[in-house]
């Protein structure tokens, strides 16, 4: 499945958080899953009437509250179905309408495109990328210049180390990397090239820790 036969759609959320919303569209059916919805309902509802796409599913990487904001206005509006990984929702009571539980490994079907599901606990404990054959949606576990940060319930630098490296053996170099936020460079860069750029690729277990644990980090959207 690649981007022959479906496409991304890509939504900037203007409040601060500035999330990266993408949505998948099947190419034949015009069947369709959002990830992570966290912009305004009327870019939605925009984006759905001048593309025509059958909005079926949300995805969610984790239950942060800008990654989850508009999942009520969705199945209300549209019926949608809501995937988020059995660990997160049990591990923070999540829950909501429609809501549809995955594990690691597991593959769904938006139209005739497969999405498999990706447990990479670190920065939530069940908190999942989305892996389609030349794309894969990373939250914020993976981002273009860092990762995530490993701070909070349920967080852990460790897992967040194991979780790169289960990324490394698992995806292929000219796999796309579309992260929930992107800071100066722009979504959609290869894996190839984020594992040359991006430092937590490159660092052993006891350096990685240190480093994305380090004090007098800025804030909370410290991600490099
Ligand atoms: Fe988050």
């Amino acid at each position: 499945m690649n981007q022959d036969t479906y496409d991304i759609i890509s939504l900037k959320d203007t409040s601060f958080t500035k999330n990266n919303v993408y949505t998948i569209v099947d190419k034949i059916t015009r069947k369709a899953a959002i990830i992570d919805p966290a912009c305004d309902m009327r870019q939605i509802t925009d984006m759905i009437s001048r593309t025509g796409i059958v909005l079926e599913q949300v995805l969610i990487t984790h239950s942060h509250p800008d990654h989850i904001r508009r999942i009520g206005d969705l199945v209300y509006h549209y019926g949608c179905s809501v995937y988020i990984s059995r660990t997160e929702a049990d591990y923070y009571c999540f829950n909501c309408p429609n809501m549809m539980l995955f594990d690691d490994e597991e593959i769904l079907a938006v139209g005739n495109t497969k999405i498999t599901c990706l447990i990479t606990p670190g920065h939530t404990i069940g908190s999942a990328c989305f892996l389609l054959e030349d794309s894969l949606f990373t939250g914020d576990t993976v981002f273009i210049e860092g990762c995530g940060i490993c701070i909070g319930a349920g967080a852990s630098v460790v897992s967040m180390y194991q979780s790169f490296q289960k990324i490394k053996a698992r995806v292929e170099n000219d796999v796309k990397i579309y992260p929930a936020h992107t800071y100066n460079i722009l979504p959609g860069q290869t894996f190839k090239s984020v594992k040359q750029n991006n430092v937590y690729f490159c660092l052993e277990e006891e350096q990685f820790v240190a480093f994305r644990m380090r004090k007098n980090q800025k804030n909370l959207f410290s991600f490099s």
